[in-house]
């Protein structure tokens, strides 16, 4: 599993209109994209691009949301994941649970439209890690 670029981090927010706001007036981010809702994850997602990366704000689609949790510990919002590409998903999947990871579900489609999955964050020192295979146009 060759280890690919680092797609996206993902900062969770009770508020994508707040955190755009900030990332703008703060760091002077100005490519912003339209928000979207996710239900396979549960979440409204917003990409704020950076020039060799992105930020990937995330939201709360309802009570059941993953996220609710988290927001819960951290109410302010917060660091949640960081991405990495890889070539091969199910290949990924394959290596990494036997190797010991556990692998939080099977790979559904993520915010790029392409599969993805989650690391456990205890077999990944303390950092829950998505898993995404590369869109095919190498794009974000
Ligand atoms: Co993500």
């Amino acid at each position: 599993m060759p280890l690919g670029r680092l797609n996206h981090v993902g900062v969770a927010t009770p508020s994508i209109e707040t955190s755009v706001a900030l990332y703008r007036e703060m760091l002077g981010a100005t490519k912003v994209h339209e928000p979207f809702d996710l239900p396979a994850q549960g979440v409204r997602v917003c990409f704020v691009d950076t020039p060799n990366s992105q930020i990937e704000l995330i939201e709360p689609l309802g009570p059941e949301s993953p996220i609710v949790t988290f927001l819960e510990k951290n109410p302010a919002g917060g660091q949640h994941h960081v991405c990495f590409e890889v070539p091969d998903i199910h290949a990924a999947k394959a290596e990494l649970e036997a190797k010991g990871a556990r692998v939080l579900g099977e790979p559904r489609i993520g915010a790029h439209g392409t599969l993805v999955f989650f690391v456990h964050p205890k077999d990944m020192g303390g950092v829950l890690t998505e898993i995404m295979e590369s869109p095919r146009d190498g794009g974000h």
